[in-house]
């Protein structure tokens, strides 16, 4: 009798495991499960979701990706050992020229001979700007490395027109002033960007021109109708809010912008940094749950702001500026040392993105080089951060459409805040291949996770290609000379297929891409 009752409470506690019901306890060997069926689709990974950002701050532009009489550079001053890992980076589309930098930038001191352009005191970041690094310069950079342009205009200081004449120089083909002017700095074709940003974090106080909601959505909506009218085809995207301090704030941003340019923009801008200030693994990694809301209110202020319009414009997130910041905050120009846990987090920020591909179809990595970023370097060559590695899989290894598949894991909670499972998990499909990607991290800071992964519609083959990244110290990081400890291993296994899923186990604190293959 005791028998059956110890057997029947040990099938209670593995069915609430399961079920994701109640935390895993240290004791226990926690049981997860995840369930994979192609025709839950999601929406398209949308290739911008790969995106950076160049911005004219500290060592990111000049001694970063540009660097004039360099041994490393080539004639014109781009660093090629840089252009290298960009190109590897896999880099879809790149924010420029800010950030904050933008809303104090006059683009007409950027472009015509070099040793003409006027230097400038850099307002933003309390700099000197030469100017070298230009508009053409950027536009050129682009085509090098493979990536599609974008640009954000100055909706702080500038001026409507200013904004009008830099698509006109960009994209006109016909012969007026400003393509003219463009030609004679050397570009015959229109350089055709396609991507606008309407100014920069405007309702933050930090900001050069900063304007409350109605003032911004109001000068936006002209400066809109104006490049538009330069050039149709042009995609632009409004200023979200970026000062989360108040709930009613942001809110009200976002939706007085979605409600104002509802008929002339694309997409609404978002940026998130996140921080690890407590020194808690676990807590650091539960910010999804901050994306994941920001993205969703976004979602429903975008919904509310269509519902009623008999044709809705689309309108899209585009994520472009998202990193781990608060080291070097206002310090070194804000050059982060960036270590294991962060490359973690990487993960975790794709995995939101991906779970919400209907809606957001942008997002950059703020930043490229140097300034809290993956690359680094120095007059002699550069080191990979550990970030840099995640940022790389997740652009190559993935399908094009995202799933959204069933997961139940143990889990554990953050304050108040409702319990959240330690996996954290996206999966995409690619048709074509009949490939699976399973992204999988693993938050929690010392348990091994056994999990069943099931699969729904075609059948499964046993070989299952693994990438992962793991360390044993949350802290390692990486520097010149010394950027080869912090990297992912892959490996290919044959699973034991029963019932169409195998077993797996995701080791502590770890992230795991899966490659599914289907008969
Ligand atoms: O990426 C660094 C800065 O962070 C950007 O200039 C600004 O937009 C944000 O506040």
């Amino acid at each position: 009798m005791r028998k059956s009752m110890t057997r029947l409470l040990a099938v209670i506690i593995a069915a609430c495991l399961l079920l994701g019901a109640v935390p895993a306890t240290e004791s226990q060997t926690p049981q997860a499960r995840i369930k994979i069926d192609i025709d839950r689709t999601i929406g398209e990974v949308h290739p911008n979701l790969f995106g950076n950002f160049a911005e004219h701050l500290g060592r990111m532009i000049y001694g970063g990706i540009y660097e004039e009489g360099s041994p490393l550079s080539d004639k014109d001053g781009y660093r090629q050992d840089v252009l290298q890992v960009v190109r590897q980076l896999n880099v879809s589309i790149l924010r420029w020229p800010g950030g904050n930098f933008a809303s104090g930038y006059n683009w007409k001191d950027g472009i015509g001979p070099k040793d003409q352009r006027p230097v400038r005191p850099e307002l933003a970041w309390n700099d000197l700007e030469s100017n070298r690094f230009g508009t053409d310069e950027f536009l050129k950079y682009c085509e090098m490395a493979g990536t599609e342009p974008y640009i954000c205009i100055n909706l702080g200081l500038g001026t409507i027109d200013d904004a009008r004449h830099w698509v006109e120089y960009c994209n006109e083909s016909r012969h007026t002033y400003w393509a003219d002017q463009r030609r004679r700095n050397g570009r015959e074709q229109p350089w055709n960007v396609k991507y606008w940003a309407l100014g920069n974090e405007i309702d933050g106080p930090w900001q050069l021109g900063h304007k409350n909601a109605e003032d911004y959505s109001k000068f936006a909506l002209e400066a809109a109708k104006a490049m538009r009218s330069v050039d149709p085809n042009i995609k632009l995207i409004a200023s979200g809010s970026s000062n989360y301090g108040s709930n009613a704030d942001w809110i009200h941003w976002n939706s007085t912008v979605l409600n104002t340019l509802r008929n002339q923009i694309d997409y609404i801008a978002l940026h998130t940094y996140i921080n690890n200030r407590d020194n808690d693994l676990e807590k650091f990694l539960a910010w999804s749950q901050t994306i994941d809301n920001y993205i969703d209110v976004t979602a429903g202020l975008i919904k509310q702001a269509q519902s009623g319009q008999p044709n809705p414009r689309p309108i899209f997130i585009a994520y472009d500026e998202w990193n781990v910041w608060y080291r070097a905050f206002n310090r070194e120009k804000l050059e982060e040392v960036y270590n294991f846990e962060d490359a973690l987090a990487m993960g975790m920020f794709f995995n939101s993105f991906f779970r919400r591909a209907d809606v957001v179809k942008m997002a950059n990595l703020a930043q490229m080089v140097n300034v809290i970023a993956p690359i680094m370097t120095n007059k002699q060559g550069l080191f990979l951060q550990p970030i840099y590695f995640p940022l790389v899989e997740f652009s190559r290894q993935r399908g094009n459409q995202s799933l959204d598949v069933f997961v139940s894991a143990p889990t554990y909670k953050v304050g108040n805040r409702p319990a959240l499972r330690y996996l954290d998990v996206s999966t995409t499909y690619n048709a074509a291949g009949k490939t699976i990607y399973v992204n999988v991290l693993n938050r929690s800071k010392d348990k091994d996770i056994a999990t069943r992964i099931d699969n729904q519609e075609g059948e499964l083959l046993g070989e299952v290609g693994v990438w992962e990244m793991n360390h044993p110290d949350l802290k390692a990081t990486h520097t010149f000379g010394d950027d080869k400890k912090v990297r992912p291993v892959t490996r290919t296994i044959s699973a034991s297929l029963s019932n169409n899923g195998f077993s797996y186990t995701f080791p502590a604190h770890s992230l795991t891409i899966l490659r599914l293959r289907l008969k």
